[in-house]
């Protein structure tokens, strides 16, 4: 078979991974009575991830710092079906991840999936963004990834299994012009992964696994919480649905894979990448500049919910898309 072909059929059945995040009636009985630590689990993907494993009656203990919206989460998970613990923790903080894990581990019995969800942005140019905030995503992304994974694998090592799965990004593999330091954290959160599978098979402890899930650009409160510097509201265009993440994780959960590209767009922009890096790089760059810095209305500059927790974006929805349309067709009318 000529190269191109070949390249061409592997594109294809990579593309058709894409639709296999749907779980059978079957499948989804598995969830039901597993445990699931979900850092993150106040907004967003990991808001929306407990709420799906509650409704398949798993045990989800649900971890972020707004204890009120973990407990407003809490009792959705548990009309859904769910068993719902809350736990209040910083992920930067290892002492809190220990304690997460020992309090889960506590009240379960032991944990199935550990699920390093939590993360804040930066968007801007590198060098506006104030160093504090590069340092703190740093701290948020990845080692508190770092943290989580270690106390879930000490977990895991003690009862024998358990399946660790670290959001990442399609940015640990397409690097974003304009979040530099989130797409670094990202990028090392699979290296992290792809690492820790290794020690596990050399271990032979064959029954524990790390996945690194990584979702497209997903319309979620993300875009309120991140620190932006850009001068402009926070952008993006082709947004996915939570719901695409959502089902990658929990499909993820019953068969861990170690890269996990979410939706047909992760899945091109990886292919993309591996076929022409430098182009993909480019192309992703041209976009966000435009969208970013030409097409964007004017915002302050803000730290977002880096250094301290902020009550608005609490859904998993975070409605950019829609506030992207009225900002469209506000531009449109002042023409
Ligand atoms: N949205 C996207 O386009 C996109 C694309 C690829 C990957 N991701 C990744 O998906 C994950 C979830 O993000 P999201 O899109 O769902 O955004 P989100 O709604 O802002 O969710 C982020 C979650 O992390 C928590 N968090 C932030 N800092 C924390 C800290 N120091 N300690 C504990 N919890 C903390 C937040 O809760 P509190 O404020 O209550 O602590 C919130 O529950 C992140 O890792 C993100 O990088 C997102």
């Amino acid at each position: 078979m000529p190269k191109l072909t070949r390249l061409m059929a592997v594109a294809m059945l990579f593309l058709l991974q894409a639709c296999a995040s749907v779980l059978s009636e079957a499948e989804q009985r598995q969830v039901a009575g597993k445990t699931y630590v979900i850092t993150g689990a106040s907004s967003g993907i990991g808001r929306g991830t407990a709420l799906r494993l509650a409704a398949l009656h798993a045990n989800v203990v649900l971890a972020a710092r707004r204890t009120d919206l973990l407990r407003e989460v809490a009792e959705q998970a548990q009309a859904a079906g769910g068993t719902a613990m809350v736990a209040t923790v910083d992920v930067a903080n290892p002492a809190d991840m220990q304690r997460l894990a020992e309090t889960a581990a506590t009240r379960f019995g032991r944990i199935d999936v550990w699920i390093n969800n939590a993360g804040v942005g930066a968007i801007g140019n590198f060098e506006a963004i104030p160093i504090a905030d590069h340092a703190r995503v740093v701290d948020v992304n990845l080692k508190g990834v770092i943290y989580g994974s270690h106390a879930a694998l000490r977990q895991f090592k003690l009862q024998g299994s358990g399946t660790l799965i670290n959001i990442g990004s399609v940015e640990s593999v397409v690097p974003q012009a304009y979040h530099a330091s989130y797409s670094a954290t990202k990028a090392a959160v699979l290296a992290l992964g792809r690492a820790l599978n290794e020690e596990l098979r050399l271990a032979g402890a064959k029954t524990i696994t790390v996945s690194t899930v990584m979702p497209f650009a997903t319309d979620t409160p993300f875009f309120e919480h991140a620190a932006n510097y850009s001068g402009g509201t926070p952008r993006m265009p082709a947004m996915d649905d939570p719901a695409e993440a959502v089902d990658a994780i929990v499909y993820a959960s019953l068969y861990p894979r170690e890269e996990v590209p979410v939706g047909w767009k992760g899945h091109g922009a990886m292919v993309g990448h591996w076929l022409a890096p430098d182009i993909t790089e480019s192309v992703s760059a041209n976009v966000a500049h435009k969208y970013q810095f030409d097409t964007a209305p004017p915002a302050p500059p803000t730290s977002g919910s880096l250094h301290a927790p902020q009550p608005n974006g609490r859904g998993v929805d975070g409605g950019v898309r829609e506030r992207m349309e009225r900002e469209n067709a506000a531009a449109k009318k002042g023409k």
